[in-house]
């Protein structure tokens, strides 16, 4: 595979047609979770996220509940069973804490729908329309990789706080916001030689184009390795990260993430924000570990990247990343899995023009990984 760095590859379906999958931005996330409420206080405590709405036993319903937080335009849905033998129960066995669901935002459900199933999606369900006083919602859903799904949710006629019948919740516990923006990527692990066929579905059923590739001889340390390929929608809002593992001397840790998740799924959430240092300190004090580069990497930084506006020993202090591309430069940080499973974790990343990634950064990274995964007994 030839490595096509920053190259936007143009997409058949979206320049003879205009964009038949318009998606205004990410409207929510859900994961299911073991225990809701104890994840709710999580999100809220340490990753300053803010209550917004709840579903459940005082809504009404008998077997799930849900808490949804909100921090600028980021929505996080953690829904939990309230009884045994549930859909949501069984994908917590299998896979633990994970994302179910990434919700994408739409001006017509219905069209969303259709034009994706004519184009090969596999159906989770029709688009159905909800009420409340507050107005209607409609929603539909096509399947992904593994058992993540795609719900489609057009609320142009709705007023209210989060969807139907979920209410206000409205806690006395409100910590700080930490600055986190909104969603800049969202990257799924599949399995062993299935990239293409994932990076096929964006392009194919849902329009995307290729925006980044990357090989193995780019992402490989002396024991690990992984293939990367970036999807993105037509107007760039929606960036979807596709990895698969790669032979090395040892277990990749896309491999590794595999095994412990079952199958296929969102390995990380990348969130933006505006001042990255005020961000990752606020989570330090709120006992969020990040992954650890050598101090080494600091030595030569601005020799690769230039000059930035940050302070060095700061950066250094809190372990963030910088690379650069032709636009510009980017700062990064990664936590460690936020689920008892080596799973899912979070980045945090601050755009400074640049476009791009952090390919730079993968290196350093991935050795941190190893390091971990030695901990751990996975490498
Ligand atoms: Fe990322």
């Amino acid at each position: 595979m030839q490595t096509s760095e920053y190259q936007t590859l143009e997409n058949a379906n979206n320049s003879n047609t205009g964009d038949f999958l318009p998606i205004n931005g990410t409207d929510y996330l859900e994961l299911y979770v073991g225990n809701a409420r104890q994840s709710a206080h999580f999100f809220q405590t340490a990753l300053g996220f803010q209550p917004l709405a709840y579903s459940g036993l005082s809504t009404g319903v008998k077997t799930q509940e849900s808490y949804v937080l909100k921090q600028d335009k980021i929505r996080i849905v953690l829904t939990t069973p309230l009884v045994g033998g549930t859909e949501i129960g069984k994908h917590i066995d299998l896979h633990g804490d994970g994302v179910k669901a990434i919700a994408l935002w739409v001006d017509d459900a219905e069209k969303a729908f259709h034009e994706t199933i004519k184009r090969g999606a596999e159906m989770v369900f029709e688009p159905i329309a909800e009420q409340d006083e507050f107005g209607s919602v409609k929603r539909a859903a096509i399947k992904t990789y593994g058992d993540t799904i795609h719900i489609f949710v057009e609320r142009k006629d709705y007023k209210g706080i989060f969807l139907p019948h979920f209410k206000a919740w409205n806690p006395t516990y409100q910590p700080e916001s930490i600055g986190l923006k909104y969603i800049d990527h969202c990257v799924g692990n599949v399995g062993w030689n299935e990239m293409n066929r994932w990076t096929d579905f964006y392009a194919n059923v849902m329009g995307f184009s290729q925006l980044v590739s990357f090989d193995d001889k780019d992402i490989s340390t002396e024991y690990t390795a992984l293939m990367s390929k970036v999807m993105s929608n037509g107007n760039g809002k929606i960036k979807f990260p596709i990895n698969e593992p790669a032979e090395g001397k040892k277990k990749s840790q896309i491999e590794e993430y595999l095994n412990f998740y079952g199958g296929s799924g969102v390995q990380h959430i990348a969130v933006a924000t505006d001042d990255i240092v005020s961000t990752v300190v606020a989570m330090k004090s709120r006992g969020i570990e990040f992954l650890q580069v050598p101090d080494s990497y600091y030595d030569t930084l601005l020799d690769r990247v230039g000059k930035i506006e940050e302070e060095l020993s700061e950066l250094r202090n809190l372990g963030v990343l910088v690379d650069r591309d032709e636009d510009g430069y980017l700062l990064q940080i990664f936590t460690k899995p936020i689920v008892s499973r080596p799973t899912l974790f979070f980045e945090i990343i601050q755009r400074k023009g640049a476009k791009s990634f952090g390919k730079g950064n993968f290196k350093a990274l991935f050795e941190a990984i190893e390091r971990e995964q030695a901990l751990r007994g996975t490498l």
